[in-house]
């Protein structure tokens, strides 16, 4: 199987306690606001605090990578003004962190297709990549203008125009190291806020085994608290990637399940 991470259809990944990748969609900011009888925009600042929040406690638990859905290829659709107050508040953020990231040891990428862009902000984006990009304590992914069904679509345009001739007998190990995010694991836990039970067209490739968790909190009363009670539930989760809990049973008589330190176990919580 080509890529360094292990693919769950192809093989089966290794479970640990601390979920080596996380995928949130950040939703319930209008609703948070609207409920202060604040417009929906100050929803989405104060959503900004919760990311640096959620940045920090990924670091702290010895999450590897974190994924953020900050806006969606339909999120278009809404009101100009949202739009555009989203877009300068991207490149606020970006002004104000990047810096800070980077001397936390934070690596930032950002997926989705870029062209729809100002090109201010895109320069920020590839800025603000090269600079941290040799960090390794925590990859942090901002999906903007990102949509799975977009990132499919271009990973097979892109493997169709380089190997025209293999055209009908693609693998998932052709296919795999095209989609935006080739460099980071799938995601172990996905987590959404806001309610809302349904995936929106977030990493519709990535997420085939993994753990979904859904919650009411809105995202900007999302806190270390809520994070650790995510991650609780995903470590009760029985992962199988297909077989039988019988199964599962004779491969921990076997060799018993790697342990790594998390804040469960050493009175952190
Ligand atoms: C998520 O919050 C942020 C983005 C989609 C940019 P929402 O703006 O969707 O908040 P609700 O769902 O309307 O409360
Ligand atoms: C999903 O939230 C996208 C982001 C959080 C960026 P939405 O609020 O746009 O999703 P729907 O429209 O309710 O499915
Ligand atoms: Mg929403």
């Amino acid at each position: 199987m080509a890529g360094k991470f292990t693919s769950s259809t192809q093989a089966i990944p290794a479970v640990v306690d601390v979920p080596q990748h996380i995928a949130i969609i950040m939703d319930g900011n209008g609703r948070w606001a609207r409920k202060r009888m604040m417009p929906r925009v100050a929803g989405h600042k104060r959503g900004v605090e919760t990311v640096r929040a959620m940045v920090k406690a990924c670091i702290a638990r010895g999450v590897d990578y974190l994924t953020l859905f900050a806006f969606s290829s339909e999120n278009w659709r809404r009101p100009a003004e949202e739009v555009s107050f989203l877009m300068n508040l991207f490149i606020g953020a970006l002004q104000a962190e990047i810096g800070k990231l980077h001397v936390n040891g934070v690596r930032l990428k950002v997926v989705g297709d870029l062209g729809a862009f100002e090109p201010r902000l895109v320069a920020l984006i590839r800025e603000g990549e090269a600079k941290t990009a040799n960090n390794s304590k925590l990859t942090l992914t901002i999906a903007a203008n990102y949509g799975g069904r977009w990132d499919m679509l271009q990973a097979i345009n892109q493997l169709a125009l380089a190997h025209p001739e293999k055209a009908g007998c693609f693998g998932e190990g052709d296919l795999a190291p095209h989609l935006t995010m080739a460099y980071a694991p799938e995601p172990d836990l996905f987590i959404r806020t806001g309610g809302e039970q349904r995936i929106s067209n977030f990493l519709l490739w990535q997420l085939a085994y993994s753990e979904l968790y859904f919650t009411k909190t809105l995202w900007p009363d999302f806190d270390d608290a809520a994070l650790d009670a995510a991650i609780e539930s995903y470590r009760r989760r029985e992962r199988r990637f297909g077989r039988t809990s019988e199964q599962l049973d004779q491969v921990a008589a076997v060799a018993p399940a790697p342990t790594i330190a998390s804040p469960f176990t050493d009175g952190n919580a």
